[in-house]
């Protein structure tokens, strides 16, 4: 089976970024961890942050030609704008979680809405980096 996850913009300054609100674990340790789960479970990996919509976008493409089984995606702030997102997960119908490191609910009013969680099989947030590896299992258990 074939896990993709993907990393939205600002992402890439975890560690550094905003530390109180998203914790000091960064990036490359997530992604680390990530690739760990998947080993463990036979699963080949794959990873992309991105600050570009467009980037994602045609990462997500790709991902139905490569014949992806499961995306799991924190979209950061593409959560609360992107059709664009939206319509490219809904276009290529592969299964994904979204996965919050905060818990966008208990935070300002434009982070309440999401353009993804109804397509989602779940959602994940709230528990900082454990998010991804709580996502990541709900994910494995289902290939
Ligand atoms: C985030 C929450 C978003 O509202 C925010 O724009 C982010 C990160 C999170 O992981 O908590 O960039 O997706």
């Amino acid at each position: 089976a074939k896990l993709l996850l993907l990393h939205g913009p600002n992402l890439n300054l975890l560690g550094t970024r905003e530390p109180q609100i998203y914790g000091s674990t960064t990036l490359a340790q997530i992604n680390e961890a990530a690739r760990a789960q998947c080993d463990a479970a036979d699963c080949t990996f794959d990873c992309l942050q991105s600050n570009s919509e467009a980037a994602l976008v045609e990462r997500i493409h790709q991902a139905y030609a490569d014949k992806v089984d499961f995306i799991v995606i924190n979209p950061a702030a593409f959560t609360h704008t992107s059709v664009a997102l939206r319509d490219a997960l809904a276009g290529v119908a592969i299964p994904f979680i979204e996965v919050h490191l905060s818990n966008p609910h208990a935070r300002e009013a434009f982070r309440h809405h999401s353009y993804l969680s109804d397509l989602a099989v779940g959602v994940v947030c709230g528990f900082g980096a454990d998010s991804y590896t709580l996502a990541l299992e709900a994910a494995l258990k289902r290939l």
